[in-house]
C-alpha cells in the first residue's frame, strides 16, 4: 500500500505534498487497523456466552459502534489531504497491525485478546502522530490523538471485565 506524490490532487494547503502522501500511507494503515478490529469486536459480541453474556455482548456493540464511525473518520481524513482510501478487505488484513482472527471460545481469552489488540493499535497510532506533528498537519495528530484515548479506554474495560 504505497502512496506516491503523483497520486495526490492539487491543494493549496501548507502541509507538502511529500507530507500529505506519508500521512496518507499511515492513515491508511491506522484504517486498516481499526476496520480489523471492528470486525473482531463484532466477532467477541456475537459469540460471547456465559453468565457475563450481557455486560460483554452491550460493552462490545458500544465498542464496535464507535469503532465504525471512527473508521469513516480516517477514511474521510485520508480523502480530505487528497488521496484515495485504500480498497478491499485483503487489503486490510495486509496492512493492519492486528489479526483478523479472534479464537471463540472461553471468555476470558477472547476478552484478552481485544484488550491486547486495542493496545497495540493505539501504539501503532501513537507512531502516526509523530509523522503527523513533523508534518505540521494538526488536524490529523489531533485525530489519532483522540483515537489513542478512546482505544486505551476500551483496553481497560475489556481487561477490568475479565
Ligand atoms: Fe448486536
Amino acid at each position: 500500500m504505497t502512496i506516491q506524490t503523483g497520486d495526490l490532487r492539487e491543494m493549496k494547503t501548507d502541509i507538502k505534498k511529500v507530507d500529505r502522501a506519508e500521512m496518507a500511507e499511515k492513515l491508511g494503515k491506522a484504517l486498516a487497523s481499526s476496520y480489523v478490529l471492528y470486525h473482531k469486536t463484532q466477532s467477541v459480541h456475537w459469540n460471547v456466552t456465559g453468565p457475563q453474556f450481557l455486560g460483554i455482548h452491550k460493552l462490545t456493540e458500544g465498542q464496535y459502534e464507535d469503532l465504525a464511525a471512527s473508521i469513516d473518520e480516517i477514511a474521510e481524513r485520508i480523502r480530505a489531504l487528497g488521496a484515495k482510501t485504500p480498497v478491499g478487505l485483503s487489503t486490510y488484513i495486509e496492512n493492519s497491525a492486528i489479526e483478523d482472527k479472534v479464537e471463540c471460545g472461553d471468555v476470558k481469552a477472547m476478552l484478552k485478546q481485544l484488550s491486547g489488540d486495542a493496545i497495540t493499535v493505539a501504539n501503532q497510532m501513537r507512531e502516526f502522530v509523530k509523522t503527523a506533528e513533523e508534518a505540521d498537519d494538526v488536524f490529523t495528530a489531533d485525530l489519532l490523538t483522540a483515537r489513542i484515548g478512546v482505544l486505551e479506554e476500551s483496553s481497560w474495560m475489556l481487561s477490568a471485565s475479565i
